[in-house]
């Protein structure tokens, strides 16, 4: 079983024992624990290419906005610590909010600017501030030093999110590699997420709509506009967005090849994101 740690100068110790005693490589997997499929699946990357496979679990209140789903996302620490050490998982890192944020709100914090406010950030502001502030931390805390090579795993699911991640690698020199995950389905298409088991088993029928309308897209038997009403039209789903992008700048381009289709939407109470390349 994984070893849980559950403050900074703990895992810090760790990480340095287990690089001393000669792991030669470190993986990082951030997560906000309530694992499913499309978190195993990035653990088990995590774990198959690298020495040390280091698992976060923290429910981070600063990505979550007035109204969201911060006092009731899920957690259940043991059950994930239990699916982590089935995969192998050496490490896992679930601190408490006061010894992740011991000022309460920190003073000093990333903002991602224009890159941060579109798309899932038009309708979440700060989110991205706070997903970046806090995996910021966790770069710093994990970091193994300069002779172990460290990689941290992120899903392609949250396009934005990936984006932004290696935006700031870049701009604040983070020594770590970013390796994307391809998206993990359901058997009927639905994206995996933490938020899934909020919706009745109605409503996940109809947020089957997001995917299969992307399929459509990216196969070219829908226009763009065709495309957001068959969502929008789906019952119990209001459509938030669906826009083709520039993968590389997310800036909207038209629905060519290359371009990534991306989609949110809420089905009831609960929004739900996905996303697709069109083919080349
Ligand atoms: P969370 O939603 O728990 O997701 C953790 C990681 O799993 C993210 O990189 C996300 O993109 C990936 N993931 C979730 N569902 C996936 C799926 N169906 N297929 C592939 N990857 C999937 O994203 C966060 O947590 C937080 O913002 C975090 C980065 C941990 C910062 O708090």
């Amino acid at each position: 079983a994984p070893l849980v740690c559950t403050t900074v100068a703990q895992l810090r110790e760790e990480v340095a024992a287990r690089v001393a005693a000669g792991a030669a490589s470190v993986g990082l997997l951030p997560t906000m624990g309530a694992l499913h499929r499309g978190h195993l699946e990035i653990a088990r990357r995590t774990r198959a290419e690298n020495d040390l496979a280091v698992v976060s679990v923290f429910v981070n209140p600063l990505q979550f906005g007035p109204g969201e789903d911060f006092e009731s996302y899920p957690r259940r620490l043991d059950d994930d610590v239990a699916l982590l050490a089935e995969e192998g998982v050496d490490l896992v890192f679930a601190p408490s909010v006061e010894e992740m944020y011991p000022d309460g709100t920190p003073v000093v914090s990333v903002t991602s600017g224009a890159a941060g406010a579109m798309l899932e950030g038009a309708t979440r502001p700060g989110h991205f501030d706070g997903a970046l502030t806090v995996v910021n931390k966790l770069f710093t805390i994990v970091a193994p030093g300069p002779a172990t090579p460290f990689r941290a795993y992120f899903g392609e699911k949250d396009a934005q999110q990936l984006l932004l991640m290696q935006r700031m690698v870049r701009d604040f020199d983070h020594r770590v590699e970013i390796r994307p995950v391809p998206i993990v389905r359901s058997e009927r298409g639905l994206a995996l997420s933490s938020r899934n088991q909020y919706l009745s088993a109605e409503q996940a029928e109809h947020a089957l709509v997001l995917h299969s309308t992307l399929v459509a897209l990216a196969a070219g038997e829908l226009t763009l506009e065709q495309a957001r009403r068959r969502v929008d039209a789906e019952p119990d789903v209001s459509l938030d967005y669906l826009v083709t992008v520039d993968p590389a700048t997310l800036t909207v381009q038209e629905p060519r090849p290359g371009a990534l289709a991306l989609v949110a939407a809420w089905v009831g109470p609960t929004r739900l994101i996905d996303n697709m390349r069109i083919p080349a």
